[in-house]
């Protein structure tokens, strides 16, 4: 679904609004693409990552797999919401990108941990348009940690 920014509610700018202040740290050298992300964890915390590449390019850390990193470096598994925000380094993108198919699992991974279907955020470089969509839709019939029998709540850290 596509919206407006100011239709989102005001946690949701501020995920947006985190996610920009973000894309502007990434390590990009080899790209010169920017991305980044920001977590709304269960208890309302935000945690931000952006892009990490290599000189052996393949090794990149996407800026929504980064902020996963952060987040469990800080006891911190069970999130609602992630929000995207990127651009080129001499270009805007006109519509929100959505994240890649290695950060979608990721995103699943966590939904699972989280016990409920993350919603994605992702806003155009100017933020005129947001696209908002659950994981369930950019990775239906997911493989994760529920299929490995799992006892979920083994997995959660204590909620902060
Ligand atoms: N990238 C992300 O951070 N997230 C995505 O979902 C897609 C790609 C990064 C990886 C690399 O640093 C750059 O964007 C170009 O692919």
């Amino acid at each position: 679904m596509i919206i407006s920014y100011k239709k989102l509610k005001p946690v949701e700018k501020k995920l947006i609004d985190a996610a920009e202040t973000a894309r502007e740290l990434a390590y990009n050298p080899y790209s010169h693409f920017y991305v980044g992300a920001a977590l709304l964890s269960s208890k309302g915390k935000i945690i931000t990552g952006s892009n990490v590449e290599n000189a052996s390019y393949g090794l990149a850390i996407c800026g929504e797999r980064a902020a996963f990193i952060r987040a469990n470096a800080l006891g911190i598994r069970s999130f609602t919401k992630i929000g995207i925000s990127s651009r080129g380094e001499t270009y805007d993108l006109k519509d929100p990108s959505l994240p890649c198919g290695a950060c979608r699992q990721w995103i699943n991974e966590f939904s699972q941990i989280s016990g409920n279907d993350i919603e994605i955020i992702s806003a155009s470089t100017d933020k005129s348009k947001i696209i908002k969509i659950l994981i369930s839709k950019l990775l239906p019939k997911a493989f994760g940690p529920l299929d490995l029998n799992l006892e979920i709540n083994k997995l959660k850290h204590s909620p902060k």
